[in-house]
């Protein structure tokens, strides 16, 4: 049975952590991880911090969706705002997560069971004992200035996660009042949550209102979506099946085949830097030599030091 969870249904939201240095934390759980070690459920829950806070640079041990919503602030180096999706492949550092004066509330989703934050660089040797990591990150942005057509629908996929043959796909989703539709079919990879952002949806007889998140696993089909009387946003997200590599269309090509300009990848993120190409975002101009640039560079998605890098041949 899919898990259907509103945020008015939540038993206790937003659960109050106090942190060092007068920052606050705000835990809303959707689906809660039970406290039974050996239980292997998903797991969903809304995030909000204080203005201002940053939150070190850390991996989790299973793959992983994060989506903005309110306020703002940046992953990385990566500018985040409402709808921004950050998905992470287990064992993949990013961060840090630095919230913005106005704070940051972020949805986490995972389809397994995670025991929590693990930091860097102090559990930098977990990383390196895992066996066979690909890591892999990918930030992508939701359109939700799609039309719904003549059935009131409209469902478009995110760049960045599309096209990959593993199960990973996101969709923007609208749809007018009353509408109905089907989300896609899970069953390639390893179960969806489908997240009702504004309007809201019904459910077995029940408006369920924003914000709602429902979990569909693998084998439960196309999961039927009826828009309430003020229509429907949202995202729907399915997980690539576990274990997987980097996706072949998002490997880099070295653009200069001579061997002259190389390309060099992070090891902890799998980030990848091409001379060639540059990064002119950060100053460094296209044909930028990795021995040029400079020494205080970071990743942009781990914020890993010019050292962690090494050269990968593609
Ligand atoms: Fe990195």
């Amino acid at each position: 049975m899919p898990l259907v969870k509103a945020y008015d249904e939540v038993e206790n939201p937003r659960i109050q952590r106090n942190l060092p240095n007068g920052h606050f934390a705000w835990r809303t759980d959707f689906i809660k991880r039970p406290e039974d070690k050996g239980m292997d459920t998903p797991m969903a829950f809304l995030a909000e911090g204080s203005a201002n806070r940053v939150l070190r640079v850390h991996f989790h041990e299973v793959d992983q969706y994060q989506v903005m919503y309110n306020g703002s602030g940046s992953v990385g180096k990566h500018p985040v705002g409402p709808g921004a999706v950050h998905f992470s492949r287990a064992h993949t550092p990013y961060g840090p997560i630095a919230y913005s004066d106005k704070g940051l509330g972020f949805i986490t989703l995972r389809a397994h069971r995670d025991p929590g934050a693990q930091y860097l660089p102090e559990s930098r040797e977990v990383l390196e004992k895992v066996a066979n990591r690909t890591p892999w990150q990918v930030t992508a942005f939701p359109d939700f200035d799609i039309v719904p057509g003549e059935h009131g629908v409209a469902m478009k996929a995110l760049e960045g996660l599309k096209g990959h043959d593993d199960g990973l796909a996101g969709f923007s989703v609208k749809m007018n009042a009353g509408a109905k539709a089907y989300a896609p079919d899970p069953s390639k990879g390893d179960g969806q949550y489908i997240l009702v952002m504004k309007g809201g949806i019904l459910h077995e007889g029940k408006l369920k209102k924003d914000l709602t998140i429902i979990w569909v696993g693998k084998n439960e089909g196309p999961f039927e979506l009826l828009a309430g009387p003020d229509g429907l946003e949202g995202l729907i997200l399915n997980f690539p099946v576990p274990g997987g590599g980097i996706p072949d269309e998002v490997k880099p090509v070295a653009a200069d085949t001579d061997g002259e300009l190389k390309t060099w990848q992070c090891i902890l993120c799998a980030f990848v830097y091409d001379e060639a190409a540059g990064m002119p975002e950060e100053g460094i101009a296209p044909g930028t030599r990795w021995e040029d640039v400079p020494e205080n560079f970071g990743c942009p998605d781990c914020s890993a030091k010019k050292a962690d890098f090494e050269m990968i041949e593609f």
